[in-house]
């Protein structure tokens, strides 16, 4: 019974809207309309500036957090983390709040990472922020980095840790579809940051 009730609220955290909330309050936009029409922190950035993708960004990194702990207050097992933090990362994407549409998974992945091995998170998120500022293309730091984590995982030898890494591979890789067809074409959409984007 806790372990459905952790999971309920981490997908209804999960689904808070961010980067469409900061886009309707501070912007008076609907993000979907902007950009590359992606409810997240890339195309905040992109859409709203540097301080509005940063707020996204903080924001949605913390969903999967707060998501994820929730075992660890209701004084769960340690490892139910990973799998409670996967219900925030589905809430997401598909978003109660926004008629089952939402983000790419990335930040709120991160966020589950964050509170279950702070040293990897912050090994894999120097990983992303390098691609990012070679390619100017968060997409691909971000299909990249996943699976980065996922074989950096099984160096850890936490089947438990690496099972989460391989399920939210998938998960990014579907979010990332459109993106991957855009790339195949080379015609991307860069951020405005690193060593492509000329203004
Ligand atoms: O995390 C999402 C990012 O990898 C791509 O976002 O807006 O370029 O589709 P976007």
């Amino acid at each position: 019974m806790k372990l459905l009730i952790c999971a309920i609220l981490a997908y209804l955290i999960g689904s808070f809207p961010t980067a469409y909330l900061v886009g309707k309050i501070f912007f008076h936009k609907n993000i979907f309309e902007y950009g590359s029409g992606n409810v997240g922190t890339t195309n905040a950035y992109r859409v709203f500036g540097k301080y509005a993708g940063t707020l996204v960004l903080i924001i949605d990194i913390l969903k999967g957090t707060l998501g994820a702990l929730m075992p660890v207050f209701f004084r769960l097992d340690h490892h139910w983390v990973l799998f409670v933090g996967i219900c925030a990362v589905i809430g997401h994407c598909f978003s109660i709040f926004l008629k089952f549409r939402g983000g790419k998974a990335v930040a709120t992945s991160a966020g589950i990472l964050l509170a279950y091995n702070p040293l990897l998170f912050t090994i894999c998120f120097i990983v992303l922020a390098t691609i990012v500022y070679v390619t100017s293309m968060v997409s691909v730091a971000s299909l990249t980095t996943v699976l980065f984590f996922t074989i950096a995982s099984l160096f850890l030898h936490d089947w438990i840790l690496s099972t989460v890494a391989a399920i939210v591979t998938v998960i990014i890789y579907v979010r990332h579809i459109p993106n991957i067809k855009r790339l195949l074409k080379g015609k991307e959409n860069l951020v405005p940051i690193g060593l492509q984007y000329k203004k």
